[in-house]
């Protein structure tokens, strides 16, 4: 049986208010359907999707309808200004991993956030212009829909551009997230105006209609996807740089490329795992935890086990510790998937676990704390065809930086790069040459969305904001269906924990760990630190290959939904 979690934080998990203490169990509101299902951490955004499935769409469709509403109705994750992953198993087999992850504009330099002393200067990478990277969204979402989706782009923005013309109530989430972000927001001037009401109370319930993007979308849906390369858009974006002195320039927009990649295959026990290739370090460490984890009969020993546990605990580090040598862009430097997913790697990183002791990472470093800054979404169509798409602006509402005249936040992805290779970036990852800062690359993300495939059938869809701690998430949601053949909503509700080899820490959600196995962990080595709140926003559907019956749950952390017909 799945343990229960308690609840918590109610409003602080989606920024810094005060912790309100509730003790209420944790449980994801299951949704069965037939005909198509999606599942987003925002109701408005599934209903946009769910929208285009009802019209005959494919998961595509669906998919990119609902990334575009989560652009307007979850401006502190969805965009138009950052970019993404996208994993899918279409119903006539083709599979594909969709990278359209930022990159560095052509002018970003390995230097260009250290001082003269050599260390990374506060905040460059993070708040304001320096941070932006050429976000992919747009040019990724065009591509996705151009090639395997069905629908007219028009058709696929149009509940998008409904929703940011005549607005939409906000929520306790949306409300909590602004005023969570508020000293980032207020730096610029947009940004204040718009998602800030000018600096007025935020009330919940108040109808929240965003115009400029609602222009901005309707010019997408016109002039289709070269509006963001060359068209008014482009030109509204080069020209908030160059006031601003950010690198980011109009010819980098126009040369953007989206990759269709080779999503990556495993096989965890009867399933075989898609997952998302490198600039994604998510399906390689995804696909080496459960390479080490196959060893172990979780389900005989329970999953949630002291003993079960420190397998999993010590299978992240090992996959955490590889991440930092060896990942980063497969376009520009030679990186070793297939020597790190090979049966003789996995066979040596299963080798050197031991069963009494937890491993001690080399060093120790602070380890910053998560906030809800990424999103997630799956889909399943009637057919069987699944997509999974984890987008971020990275830091929640990014760099900050709203596009004046076109209404939309623009990421801070180029934290993700390692400034100085060897120092930790906003989420304490530390990260080596491969992820180093150079012009067109693409830096390493841990977005991992997943699909689970039972003899060549779509069976389960997950994924997860959090960055580090979104492969943790996925890894638990997955090992939650495989071995404790838990459901759709069990397998989000499951307690979640976090090891990234360094610092050497086990974070952890409240009520996940008894006393007991506490202290049976803690005897064998491994470092508590609780985690001031919940790890991740994990959205799952789960589908039965004989019926087509679907269930989709939400996390019931945050306010998703799961619409589903
Ligand atoms: O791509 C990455 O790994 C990060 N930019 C994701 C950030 C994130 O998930 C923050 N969310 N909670």
């Amino acid at each position: 049986m799945l343990r229960r979690l308690f609840l918590l934080v109610a409003f602080g998990a989606l920024g810094t208010l005060a912790a309100c203490v509730q003790h209420e169990p944790l449980h994801a509101v299951p949704v069965v359907g037939q005909h198509g299902m999606v599942v987003c951490t925002e109701p408005l955004a599934a209903e946009a999707g769910l929208s285009m499935l009802r019209a005959g769409g494919n998961c595509v469709d669906a998919a990119v309808a609902t990334a575009f509403a989560l652009a307007v109705t979850w401006p502190s994750a969805g965009n138009l200004g950052g970019g993404g992953f996208m994993v899918m198993h279409l119903a006539d087999g083709r599979e594909t991993a969709l990278d359209f992850r930022e990159t560095a504009p052509v002018a970003a330099t390995r230097d260009m956030y250290l001082g003269p002393d050599g260390k990374p200067i506060p905040e460059r990478s993070t708040i304001g212009h320096l941070g932006v990277a050429t976000p992919g969204s747009v040019p990724g979402l065009c591509a996705a829909l151009a090639r395997y989706g069905t629908k007219p782009l028009a058709t696929v923005l149009a509940p998008a551009i409904a929703l940011a013309e005549s607005g939409y109530p906000l929520s306790a989430h949306h409300v909590a997230a602004l005023n969570g972000e508020r000293k980032l927001l207020s730096k610029n001037a947009e940004s204040l105006r718009i998602f800030l009401c000018a600096g007025n109370k935020l009330q919940v319930g108040q109808q929240f209609k965003q115009p400029e993007l609602a222009r901005t979308l309707r010019r997408l849906a016109e002039y289709g996807e070269q509006e963001f390369r060359t068209g008014e858009t482009a030109q509204l974006i080069a020209a908030e740089m160059q006031r601003s002195a950010g690198i980011l320039s109009a010819a980098d927009l126009v040369n953007y490329n989206v990759h269709a990649r080779a999503p990556l295959r495993g096989r965890y026990r009867n399933y075989d795992i898609l997952a998302m290739p490198p600039p994604s370090s998510g399906g390689v460490a995804l696909l080496q935890m459960l390479g080490m984890l196959e060893a172990f009969d979780l389900r005989a020993m329970d999953w949630e086990s002291a003993r079960a546990r420190h397998w999993i605990i010590e299978s992240m580090k090992r996959a955490f510790a590889d991440r930092t040598r060896h990942l980063g862009d497969p376009d520009q430097s030679d990186i070793p998937v297939t020597q790190l997913l090979s049966p003789a790697h996995i066979a040596a990183m299963r080798d050197s676990l031991g069963e009494r002791a937890a491993t001690p990472s080399a060093a120790a470093l602070p380890l910053t704390r998560e906030r809800h800054e990424t999103t997630h979404l799956s889909v399943v169509d009637a057919h069987g065809g699944a997509v999974a798409i984890t987008t971020t602006l990275n830091g929640s509402f990014g760099s900050g930086v709203t596009v004046a005249g076109a209404g939309f936040l623009l990421n801070n992805e180029m934290d993700d790069f390692a400034s100085a290779p060897g120092v930790p970036n906003m989420y304490g990852l530390v990260q080596g040459e491969a992820n180093a800062v150079a012009p067109l690359r693409r830096p390493l993300s841990s977005m991992t969305p997943t699909v689970l495939l039972r003899d060549g059938n779509v069976v389960f869809v997950t994924g997860s904001p959090g960055g580090p701690t979104i492969i943790s998430t996925v890894l638990l949601s997955i090992l939650a269906f495989v071995d404790a053949g838990a459901d759709a909503a069990a397998a989000v509700e499951a307690a979640r924990f976090h090891h990234q080899w360094n610092p050497d820490q086990l974070s952890f959600e409240p009520a996940t760990f008894n006393a007991l196995q506490r202290a049976a962990l803690e005897k064998r080595g491994h470092r508590f630190v609780a985690s001031p709140r919940f790890q991740g926003d994990c959205h799952a559907i789960q589908r039965n290959p004989a019926t087509g019956v679907l269930q989709g749950a939400a996390d019931p952390r945050h306010g998703g939904r799961a619409a589903g017909w």
